[in-house]
């Protein structure tokens, strides 16, 4: 009997190691102490032996049965354990370093975005937002751009299909919805909800159907800027163009304004940028963005009084911008997460 209940113990003992879970201990614990196991099969052959042999073979059996439930009792202590750490992942020393790449920085665009804007609330502008999916309403129509304009031809812009409907956009009527090709009609959308003076700066994403190339993106940023007031002028802008470049590239930053057409101001220029920190033009006048004295008719447009009210608007190009401020030559290299590109400017 010693050796039957021996040989158990041991195969009990080897066995242990391989059961992964309290399931798998509970199964195999039924082939061993179970009524149908190996051990109960031993302690029932007690009934065969002579009454005078039975005390020491009961004896035996408690011995071997208390081996068996210390056996069990590790074994349980163990894949409880097990479980646990696998629950709760290796041990961690909160004290040492992060083990990751370490904190991520802001991309170049959110650099420059957040310079141009952090100017502007200085002087007194908030920013305001628009949706990215527009209606050619507020993009267009409301912005004094006629329908034979080229911006809105099929080749420049990129419509949703007739009968979209996006929920959070409002319509004017039943006019068709795109994906806006600028940030000007921020400047709608803010004058028909408030009354001047208005003073807004509105950053975001905007949409052309343009073929990618070194200058190109069909997918790139712009911001827009409007201030309207009573006795708004030219000066106004001016003075409030160098002071934003100047704040970004030092003192001797200096504008020029070229007579341009936009079809929402009146006069409308385009702005040339020259400063000696621009390195290789640094000497060389070259074109940053595009402003003008807003247009009697847009004011119509959202019912102000373009007797009473003047104000100015502009629109610059991020990409545009961070490329001149930092000398990048090709706005891909924005889109692509290249590390060598994000880490030399983090
Ligand atoms: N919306 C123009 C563009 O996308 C930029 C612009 C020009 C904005 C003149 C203005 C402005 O507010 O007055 O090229």
């Amino acid at each position: 009997m010693e050796d039957d209940l021996k040989a158990i113990v041991e195969t009990v003992k080897s066995e242990l190691g391989n059961l992964a879970s309290a399931a798998d201990l509970e199964q195999f614990k039924a082939t061993i102490s179970g009524p149908n196991g190996s051990f109960t099969a031993v302690t029932k052959t007690i009934g065969k032996l002579s009454p005078e042999e039975r005390p020491k073979a009961g004896k035996l059996i408690n011995q071997y049965k208390g081996q068996l439930q210390t056996l069990w009792d590790q074994a349980k202590a163990q894949i409880e354990e097990a479980e646990l750490e696998r629950q709760i992942g290796p041990a961690i020393d909160p004290t040492l370093p992060s083990p990751d790449s370490g904190r991520g920085s802001y991309h170049l665009l959110t650099q420059v975005r957040d310079q141009v804007v952090s100017v502007l609330c200085k002087i007194g502008f908030v920013v305001a937002d628009g949706p990215e999916i527009e209606t050619e309403y507020y993009c267009f129509d409301a912005l004094n751009t006629p329908i034979d304009h080229p911006a809105r031809d099929l080749q420049d812009t990129y419509y949703l299909n007739e009968g979209a409907s996006v929920g959070n956009v409002s319509q004017k009527e039943k006019e068709r919805y795109l994906l806006r090709t600028h940030t000007s009609s921020v400047q709608i959308r803010t004058m028909l909800e408030q009354q001047p003076p208005i003073r807004i700066v509105s950053p975001g994403r905007c949409f052309r159907r343009d073929t990618a190339d070194a200058t190109h993106s069909a997918n790139f940023h712009q911001l827009e800027a409007l201030y309207v007031d009573e006795g708004v002028t030219i000066k106004d802008l001016k003075a409030d163009l160098d002071y934003l470049f100047r704040s970004l590239l030092g003192k001797d930053a200096e504008t020029r304004f070229r007579p341009h057409y936009f079809s929402y101001t009146e006069p409308s220029f385009e702005v040339d940028l020259k400063s000696k920190h621009l390195g290789k033009v640094g000497t060389e006048w070259m074109e940053i963005m595009g402003c003008g004295i807003v247009d009697p008719a847009v004011f119509e447009e959202v019912g102000y009084d373009p007797q009473k009210w003047s104000g100015y608007a502009f629109g610059l190009g991020i990409e545009r911008i961070a490329m001149t401020l930092f000398g990048v030559d090709d706005i891909r290299y924005f889109y692509q997460n290249d590390l060598r590109l994000l880490k030399q400017f983090s």
